[in-house]
């Protein structure tokens, strides 16, 4: 198993391109099973769930081919399609639950396999289920698989979400592209890469998808889906990763292929710790402080709001401030796996139900770690590039999952990391 050597303390410095986002790949890539032409793709980031989507796609009996120069794929449907999305490609990533509903729609059965916990939370799909039974699906659960089917067509619903979940709003737009009639969906997820990517790549397929408020989006049922070539996005997460790795080892980058308007509350949140930010078109220019300021009390929320997925980041980054901080964890239940971890190098923090306390003023040796999930993986990272010493990351394989070539682009902005097999 492959993990990272890092010698640190390091001040990073230079241009960090940021890949295309994973979140918004994955719901796009589930998309191309409502098409009876190709769809090209590109931007797609070189991560393992990108891999393992692509081939849970092509294991539906479409063919896939891929332009690694260009970052791209075309995919193509066959006279040999197949609904089962078998369990043993659904286990490594919960997004596989995202062909429920384009194969409903599209074929009007599907068995897919239960996506299971992980160790951040339960992360049940009664929503993405209660959504599509609304729109006409039935379906019974047997053995670890969603066993689903429509009789006809599925028919536009008024369906309004119980609580906000970004795969079950990408799940509910998906199903809806080609119901019959008018489907209005109340309290959606609005992350960009459903308000905007997701929403951009159907209509310019000839969906009709409009969001009318702010988590509220209504879509009319089109009969097909036109032929399409469509850029994603950048990555919202990996560009936040970067502007901490700025903020925490007084560096100064410029962080290209990103939107900074889409992370407002994240790059107020850095200036709140004393990061000196100027962001361009697609441009984020930021220079660490000398000193990293407390802040009292962050909580994850949904977007707008501060990112759960930046979570690890920013507790690694408040280890390094003056002074206590709060982070209130509210999304899922159990995502303080990191807190252990950086214990091991110094920090000194306690949890106390969904809250973390953080005591600041660490200074980080560098030690033995454990990668836990994706977003805990990345803050010990961060951690040990401004640790004095040594660290070893084992069980990097998480990192791997939504970070593409992590290691590369750090040793190019004066990071001294290595993988080691
Ligand atoms: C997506 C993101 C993930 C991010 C998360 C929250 C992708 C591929 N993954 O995950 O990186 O951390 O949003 O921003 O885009 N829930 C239920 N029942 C459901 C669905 C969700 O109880 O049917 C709960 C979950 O357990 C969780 C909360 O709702 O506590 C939010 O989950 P959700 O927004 O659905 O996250 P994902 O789509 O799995």
């Amino acid at each position: 198993m492959d993990k990272f050597v890092i010698k640190g303390p390091s001040k990073v410095k230079g241009t960090v391109d940021i890949s295309g986002s994973k979140n918004a790949s994955l719901p796009i890539l589930a998309a191309s099973i409502l098409f009876d032409e190709s769809v090209e793709i590109n931007n797609l980031p070189k991560v393992k769930d990108i891999d393992t989507m692509l081939l849970l796609i092509q294991s539906l009996g479409f063919k896939i081919k891929k332009n690694k120069k260009k970052n791209s794929v075309k995919i193509i449907k066959t006279k040999n399609i197949h609904t089962f999305a078998p369990y043993s490609l659904v286990k490594t990533m919960r997004a596989g639950i995202l062909v429920l509903g384009p194969l409903v729609t599209k074929f009007k059965k599907a068995k897919t396999s239960l996506p299971g916990g992980c160790l951040i939370g339960a992360r049940p799909i009664n929503y993405h289920l209660n959504a599509l039974e609304k729109l006409g699906m039935v379906y019974k659960i047997e053995k670890g698989y969603v066993h689903a089917s429509s009789h006809s067509n599925l028919k536009g619903a008024k369906i309004i979400f119980p609580k906000i979940s970004v795969g079950a709003t990408e799940n509910a737009i998906l199903a809806s592209v080609l119901a019959s009639g008018k489907t209005i969906l109340k309290n959606c997820a609005i992350e960009p890469e459903i308000k905007h990517d997701l929403t951009n790549f159907l209509n310019k397929a000839g969906a009709k998808v409009t969001w009318t408020g702010k988590r509220t989006v209504e879509i009319i049922g089109v009969k097909s889906l036109k032929k399409i070539s469509y850029t994603v996005m950048g990555d919202r997460i990996e560009c936040g990763t970067f502007c901490v790795v700025a903020t925490i080892s007084q560096g100064n980058l410029k962080i290209k292929g990103f939107d900074a308007k889409l992370i407002k509350t994240e790059l107020n949140l850095l200036k709140r710790v004393g990061a000196k930010i100027k962001t361009y078109k697609n441009l984020i220019s930021i220079i660490g402080p000398k000193k990293i300021k407390n802040i009292k009390l962050i909580e994850t929320k949904e977007y707008d709001g501060f990112p759960t997925d930046l979570q690890a980041q920013f507790m690694s980054l408040l280890c390094k401030a003056n002074g206590k901080s709060i982070i209130s964890e509210s999304i899922f239940e159990n995502r303080f796996m990191h807190v252990a971890e950086l214990r091991r190098l110094g920090a000194k923090i306690t949890i106390k139900n969904n809250k973390a306390n953080i005591f600041g003023n660490t200074n980080f040796q560098g030690a033995e770690l454990m990668s836990s999930d994706l977003r805990a993986s990345v803050a010990l990272v961060l951690a040990s590039i401004v640790a004095n010493g040594t660290s070893v990351i084992n069980r990097i394989y998480h990192l791997d999952r939504g970070y593409e070539s992590i290691e590369k682009k750090l040793s190019k902005i004066g990071v001294d990391i290595k993988r080691v097999s």
